[in-house]
């Protein structure tokens, strides 16, 4: 069984997305103590405070699995400089109802991939600022901007060679920070 296993995160429902296809690419690279499993928040209802002594079924589902996990990877496409509406409404349903945060103290790595220049720079920094006030702990560097183009996957699926020392050098620096916060 693994040692360590981590709930990722991708802030994107769209079928042939970039960041699940980062997100499925770079788990490659982990160490076999590692296992990730992607969790789903496309079911999610929209948030309401109303329901929070009655949550959904498939918050429920999204908690047990936050809490069962020993860190989490957030990979997420930038909408509108900021994150995607259906990654937040995950945040604010596993923080609440008050007082029972699944997410706190869970380490935490976030990666983001756009084919704009700035490879999702401005939606990470709005996700840090929202991991920080959930008493998640963040790894600062290296950071991860992610530029799409032309062979950042190879035909497996695989990280593309240009990109391979870069992220293979995240992913060790990610289960570093990992092992540093799950004594
Ligand atoms: C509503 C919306 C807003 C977007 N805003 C940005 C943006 O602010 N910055 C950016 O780099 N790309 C932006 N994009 C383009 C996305 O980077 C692109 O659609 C990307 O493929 C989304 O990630 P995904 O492939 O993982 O779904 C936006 C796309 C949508 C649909």
């Amino acid at each position: 069984m693994s040692q360590y296993r981590i709930a990722v995160i991708v802030g994107s429902l769209r079928r042939d997305s970039f960041n699940r296809q980062l997100a499925n690419a770079i788990v490659k690279l982990a160490p076999p103590e590692f296992s990730f499993k992607q969790v789903q928040i496309g079911d999610l209802p929209l948030y309401n405070q109303d329901d929070d002594e009655n949550q959904a079924e498939s918050v429920k589902r999204l908690k047990n699995e936050i809490i069962a996990a020993d860190g989490l990877l957030f990979v997420t496409p930038e909408y509108n400089r900021s994150i995607p509406g259906v990654l937040k409404n995950a945040l604010d349903h596993a923080s609440r109802p008050y007082g029972h945060n699944a997410w706190a103290g869970k380490p935490a790595g976030v990666l983001g991939a756009s084919p704009g220049a700035i490879g999702t720079a401005m939606a990470q920094q709005h996700l840090r600022s929202i991991l920080t006030f959930l008493d998640i702990p963040t790894l600062g560097q290296p950071e991860a901007f992610i530029h799409v183009k032309d062979g950042l996957f190879d035909g497996a699926g695989n990280i593309g060679a240009d990109s391979k020392e870069f992220l293979q050098n995240w992913m060790d620096q990610y289960v570093a920070w990992v092992k540093q916060h799950v004594a």
